[in-house]
Order: structure tokens, then sequence, then C-alpha cells
């Protein structure tokens, strides 16, 4: 098979084509659960500094960071009270600097958490915007006044209580879609954009190469609040997210931030089709450059568990609308999330490493922008809390106040958030095998999950096999390789049961990814024009190939270079 046999369109390549943010290997860090050098039991920006060393020899070239900015902290920092301080848990500016600087000497760029659909109602914004009806910064935020009766019902992601909180104080209704101390920001007025691309570039002036607009898409909003049909609110994004006007502002912010400074964006969320997702990125619109979907979070929700051949049609017709135009993360977990290793691995004992590698190997091996979060490079796993008391996530103590006001069946509901809570992926990092994982010496905000015992660096460093050396691999091979980044996504044989197998082409330069999915050995039979060359990459010692028939232990991943 030659490249591009089966593509029967010429690839076009759109506008700068080739961009750092596009070829490199991002790595997420939740911080207060990296690492805690004043035994808070909070992770802080000098601990960051102290595995600055270790991030290098991951060899990734980016690192998102989650919100450390002034806030009361209701939902971890995605309340900010103060958009251009540090809060005193993670250090301070210098620290911050230090950090920075840490990680750019070592060719890693930093990404910066961007939380503007909403701010924390301890924001002085707010603070003045409910102090009077006349306040200056009233039409910051939006609010209903109570003599126009109720408004119109808008739900929100967090409150079973709906989006609308009444305040006393001027005796009206302001909006927050997510927690009640989260209330939205008024998109619509010019003065709170230039405020947030006034703060956009405070960060861009210190240095960062990157934003991630959190919960974007939802950040204009039709200010008439009309009444929306019954059960609208199952379709949450498709009303409540990306209204025309969205366009304009990014548009605006493009020109305002991220061109000046050669910036980048990603946006949170792709709207409801790939029209909204190519609007979002398109290279040709000068709005944002990345945007990742959920559609990958949605299937694996389950305690059956998920199809394989959703998963595969999942990335194959995201890449597909995104093949000539436009750029994606590819992820599979992150902070908002159950572990990978849960939902789409195996974490039985024997299967743990190499379901983890396998994984580890499709996000690497994917074209778009590879996200991995902390703590996935050594198979970190979900932490069992059975009892509601255990949870401090405001999204997990919401849904449960909504299940039990709809009387749901609590024993399952538990066994559910139990599975799926975000609460499963910010356990803090598990260094090695010491008393918190070397994580803090002091109490971690958070247990540290007992399996810190077996699963930490110092142990999978060691182990030329680990999950670790197997991501550190993957990482050299996809930099060293622009086939992995830029090359054309092929799938084939779709409806294999076990296997999901792909090839990557570039120019002259094809491989072919094997990955089997399933616990059990797989077969599959190669079309004959396939010829493997090199093997590139290998989780198993061994390989069962005969003319033209591999066959895949429990989990392997292989990629080889195919002979044209
Ligand atoms: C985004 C964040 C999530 C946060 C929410 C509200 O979805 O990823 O962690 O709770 O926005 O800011």
């Amino acid at each position: 098979m030659k490249p591009n046999d089966r593509n029967d369109t010429p690839v076009i390549l759109e506008k700068d084509a080739k961009a750092w943010w596009k070829e490199g290997v991002l790595y997420q860090i939740y911080p207060q659960s990296f690492k805690d050098t004043t035994g808070d039991g909070f992770g802080d920006f000098q601990g960051v500094i102290q595995k600055l060393d270790y991030l290098e020899s991951l060899g990734i070239t980016m690192v998102w960071m989650n919100p450390f900015f002034g806030s009361p902290l209701v939902d971890n920092g995605y309340d900010v009270s103060n958009y251009t301080a540090i809060h005193p848990r993670y250090g301070t500016m210098e620290d911050f600097q230090e950090m920075l600087d840490g990680l750019h000497c070592r060719g890693i760029k930093f990404v910066l958490d961007v939380v503007v659909n909403h701010s924390s109602n301890e924001h002085p914004w707010f603070q003045q915007s409910r102090s009077s009806r006349d306040n200056p910064y009233r039409d910051y935020y939006h609010w209903w006044p109570a003599e126009n009766g109720t408004p119109p019902f808008r739900d929100s992601i967090f409150d079973p209580e709906g989006a609308w909180q009444f305040d006393q104080q001027t005796n009206a209704y302001y909006l927050h879609y997510f927690a009640k101390e989260q209330p939205d920001l008024n998109w619509e007025n010019p003065k709170v954009r230039q405020e947030i691309y006034a703060i956009m570039k405070f960060w861009a002036e210190k240095g960062v190469d990157g934003f991630r607009m959190d919960a974007f898409q939802y950040a204009s909003k039709d200010t008439t609040f009309p009444e929306w049909p019954k059960g609208h609110e199952k379709e949450y994004d498709k009303w409540y997210g990306m209204r025309p006007q969205l366009h304009d502002y990014l548009k605006e912010m493009y020109t305002e931030v991220i061109e000046p400074y050669d910036l980048f964006a990603v946006a949170e969320g792709a709207g409801t089709s790939f029209k909204d997702a190519h609007d979002l990125v398109d290279a040709d619109r000068n709005e944002l450059q990345v945007a990742y979907h959920f559609d990958c979070r949605d299937i694996s929700k389950d305690l059956e568990g998920y199809q394989l051949s959703e998963f595969k049609a999942v990335f194959t017709k995201w890449d597909a609308a995104f093949k000539n135009n436009g750029w994606l993360a590819i992820y599979l977990s992150n902070h908002d999330v159950a572990r990978l290793i849960d939902r789409y691995g195996n974490t039985d004992a024997a299967f743990r490493t190499p379901s983890a590698q396998m994984l580890n190997t499709f996000l690497l091996s994917m074209r778009g922008t590879p996200y991995t979060y902390y703590g996935d490079e050594l198979g970190m796993t979900n932490i069992d809390m059975p009892k509601i008391e255990e949870y401090v996530d405001v999204s997990a103590i919401g849904d449960y106040n909504r299940a039990k006001a709809e009387g749901e069946d609590m024993d399952q509901f538990m066994k559910k958030l139990n599975f799926n809570s975000r609460e499963n992926a910010r356990t803090p990092m598990q260094w090695d095998s010491t008393k918190n994982g070397g994580f803090t010496e002091g109490k971690p905000w958070r247990k540290v999950n007992d399996n810190h015992q077996t699963i930490n660096v110092v142990a999978q460093n060691k182990d030329p096999k680990s999950i670790l050396n197997h991501f550190r691999k993957m990482v050299k091979l996809r930099k060293d390789n622009p086939v992995l980044v830029y090359g054309q996504y092929q799938i084939l044989q779709e409806r294999h049961s076990e296997i999901y197998a792909y090839t990557r082409t570039l120019d002259q330069q094809q491989v072919l990814v094997l990955l089997n999915f399933s616990k059990k050995q797989a077969t599959i039979t190669l079309e004959e024009t396939i010829k493997t060359g090199t093997l590139w990459i290998n989780n198993y010692d061994r390989l069962d190939a005969k003319e033209g028939q591999i066959t895949l232990q429990p989990y392997q991943a292989i990629i080889c270079e195919l002979i044209n």
C-alpha cells in the first residue's frame, strides 16, 4: 500500500500548517496535588520547581496548570477572586516566575487556565455589582430584577436549585451556570471584555505561552433571557453555549491578545457540531487555535464499561472532520473525569501495566496535540470513596443533592459517583512508596491512594518496562517523527471487536498502529498489501506475527513502520 492510496483527495494544508502547539506534548498539572514543599498538605510552585527535572525527563514540551489565582476555592480555584494574584497556598509571584523560567529553560511552554465565563462571588467586581442597582459594575454580571417576577428557568451545571440566585441586597437574581459562588460575567459588556484582555496581557507579559479558555462556550448570553421550552436543559451545550456573538468576542480577543503576543488558546468544549468546532478553531478565522470535545468522556461513564466500537467511532469521525483545517487536542482524562485506566483500561494487577501503556500509545500516536494528565504516565488509578461525607467537590455534592431531590436510587448513585467522580483524578501524585507517597510531609488535602506503595515514580524509574518508561519512549518517538504529528490517520478494520488498528501517513512514510483493547489475545489479519517493517514500539517482549496475521497479547500495543 502506498501512502495516500487510501485517500483519494489530496491533503490541503491549512495556512501556517506547522505550529509548535501542534507538535507539542502537553502535560497537565493539578497544582494542589503535585508536590508539597511547605508541609501544609497542598502542592505548590516550589514543588513543581523541585520536579522540573522529572518533567524534563518525560520529554513533554508543554504544561497546562489548573488555576492558582486568588480564590475562596469553592471550586478548587475555578472561582477566581483575583486574576492577577497567586493564591498564597501555591507561593508568590516570584515563585511563579521561577517556575516559569525553569520550565522555559527546559524547553517547556506554559499554558494558563483562564476562567472568565464566571468569577468568584468574592471578586471585587461582583462585590460592587451586587451592592446597588446603579453601581458602575452592575452590568459586569447578569441581573434579573425581582419585581419582574421569577426569571425564566436556567439550569445550573452544579446547582440543583438552578442558575438564578436571589440576592436580597438589591432584590434581584444573578445568573450562575456553575455554583452560586461562581456568578457569570457579562461578556456582552465591552468593558468586561477589556478587563479580561488586560488580565490575559498581564500574564502574557509574564511570559506564559498559551491559554486554556475554561467553560468558554457559555460566555455569550442572550441578555433578554427569553423563556426556553421545558426540557431544553437536556441539551445543555446547544441551548447555553456557542451563541454567534461568541465568535465576535473571540476575534476581538485574537486581535487584542493572541496575535500580538504570538500565543495560542485552547477552548474547553467544542460546541455541539463539527461546524461549531470549526468555527472556533479554523486557521482562517483567527479565533482560537485548538479545541477539545467531550465525546470521549461521554462514552465512558457507565459502570458496565464502554464499547470499543464507540471509542473508535468518536476518534475517527473527529479526525475526519478536522482532516484539512482546524486542530484538536487528544485526551482521555483530566481533572474533571475519573482516571483513564479505570475507564478505558484494566486495573487488575495482571493488566494494569500493559493497558496503561496501550492507552498512552494511543494518545501519543493520534493526530492532534496529546494531553496527558499527571499520574497517567504511571497508570495512577481511581480511589475508593463509597461515602458522600468523604467528598469535597462542589460538583459531586451538587449531583448528590440533585439525585436525592429527584428520588434516585442512592446506592446506585453512590456506586456511579465512586466510579466517575472527579475526585478520583485529584489524589496526590505518587512519587515514592513512603508515607503519603512522597507528596507531603504534612497531612495531604486528599488522601493518597494506598496503591502508591507499588505505583510510584521511584519504582517505575528503575524498571525499563514500566508504564513511565514506556511513556517516555512514546513521547520521544512522537517528537522524532513528524508522521505521528501531521500524518493522515486512516482506521483499518473498523469492526474488529478487540483491536484498534490505524495507519498514519506523511509523504512517503507510513506507520501502522495496532492496539489490543481487550484482556484476551486477539488476532488481526492484515491486507496483503501491508508489509510491515521496523518495529518502533512494542509493550511486550514478544510479537506473534506470521503471514500477515498478527496476534496481540492482552492490551498489547505496537507501532511499526510500513514498507511501501
Ligand atoms: C470547567 C473546569 C471545571 C470547573 C468548571 C467551572 O469545566 O474544567 O473543573 O469546575 O469549568 O469553572
